[in-house]
């Protein structure tokens, strides 16, 4: 009698060691991060900005977050959301990733999303503000440290409206991350007694501008607004200055429009003022240190894809020293980021409900080669998070 239970006892403690030793070795192997980014494209500067950024502070940590060390696994996702199911796919199934930091357009994260939720897989989205992530989507494992698509069109919206402008059009490329700009830009652009008298759209990521441009002229409006980003907002500023708008009737965007994008801008970029949360001339001691040290890492300068990225790797890092470097751990993980004060050169933010930056939008405008912050146009805004149920 008492040999079958010696080895009943010797096999549970076994089976015991067995369970144990791959949790043990997840939470203090290397911490495999799946970069699914843009490196192709309209988009391919902003990817390359937001690894930079993610990398410069994982450097900074000694290259560990939460006592692990990281590892890259690398996709270009072509910002073509028909194949961002197996792109994700490809890293979670492949490449056994343990969380995915992803990425600049808004329809390759929607698809994102779904596959993180069905997986349960960490998602940290370091651009894309398609509502629907922090919103219907929401969840413990996912989690956005950019923005949220309507909220620079409504800092602008409330901007316009307080100087009086009365009758925009807006012009973007017809996809969710351009409907929900100007929808957050109509919105608070209207309340404020505007009227958006025109919407107009080129499908993403066409830049056949000149047809649009005919008609903002033939409108006349007191103003446009408009959301591009990448090689689109270079040809689009430099289009609107050629087509001769440039100084009748004023241009105002989301601050993407000239992110990143000044150099090849040049003088077409020059005056024009938009708004978002960040700024080239914070001067902050934060700030300051974070441009030196990208500066010396990348020989130029960051702009705000940078600064989602840098602060995509802090969420991570607040996260998983919290899970102990247990990324399976999703409560402990999710109450860590939700206490947190991320310190972003943005400025410090924490985290709504729904796990997207709450935070300040600034108004710029462009003065040589920077984004030079004229005032605050919004502050403190919430993402809503509306249809967020976790
Ligand atoms: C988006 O698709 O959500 C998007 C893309 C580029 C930006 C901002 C938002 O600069």
């Amino acid at each position: 009698m008492k040999f079958p239970r010696l080895t009943t006892l010797v096999a549970a403690t076994l089976l015991a060691t067995a369970a144990a030793t791959p949790a043990l070795a997840q939470s203090s192997g290397k911490l495999k991060v799946g970069l699914m980014l843009p490196a192709t494209g309209t988009f391919a500067a902003l990817g390359t900005a937001i690894e930079n950024g993610f990398k410069l502070y994982v450097a900074e940590q000694g290259g560990k977050l939460g006592g692990r060390e990281i590892e890259f696994y690398n996709v270009d996702d072509e910002s073509d959301p028909s194949k961002a199911t197996d792109n994700m796919n490809k890293l979670i199934k492949r490449d056994n990733v343990d969380v995915v930091v992803g990425t600049v357009h808004s329809g390759v994260a929607m698809a994102m999303a779904k596959v993180a939720k069905d997986t349960g897989t960490m998602l940290i989205v370091p651009n894309a503000g398609a509502n629907a992530v922090t919103g219907p989507m929401c969840g413990k494992n996912i989690y956005r440290s950019s923005f949220t698509n309507s909220q620079p069109g409504y800092a602008m919206g409330e901007a316009l409206a307080k100087k009086g402008v009365k009758r925009v059009v807006t012009i973007t490329w017809k996809y969710a991350a351009g409907d929900e700009s100007v929808g957050g830009f109509k919105e608070a652009f209207e309340k404020g007694g505007g009227k958006v008298v025109e919407e107009l759209a080129v499908p993403f990521p066409s830049v056949e501008f000149q047809a649009l441009l005919t008609q903002i002229a033939s409108i006349k409006p007191d103003a446009v607004y408009t959301f591009f980003a990448g090689g689109g907002a270079v040809k689009f500023v430099k289009d609107y200055a050629a087509a001769g708008l440039k100084n009748s009737i004023p241009l105002y965007g989301a601050g993407f429009l000239t992110d990143g994008t000044l150099d090849a801008q040049g003088d077409a970029a020059q005056g024009l003022q938009t708004t978002l949360h960040y700024a080239d001339s914070l001067n902050t001691p934060k700030d300051n240190a974070f441009r030196l040290a990208y500066a010396k890492s990348y020989k130029q300068q960051p702009d705000v894809y940078a600064v989602q990225g840098y602060d995509a790797a802090q969420i991570l890092g607040v996260g998983l020293a919290a899970a102990k470097g247990d990324i399976k751990n999703q409560d402990a993980f999710a109450d860590a980021v939700r206490k947190a004060t991320i310190d972003s050169p943005r400025g410090p933010f924490k985290m709504s409900k729904s796990h997207n930056p709450i935070q300040d939008f600034y108004l710029r405008e462009v003065k040589g080669k920077e984004n030079v912050v004229v005032g605050i146009a919004s502050k403190g805004l919430v993402d809503p998070g509306r249809g967020c149920r976790m």
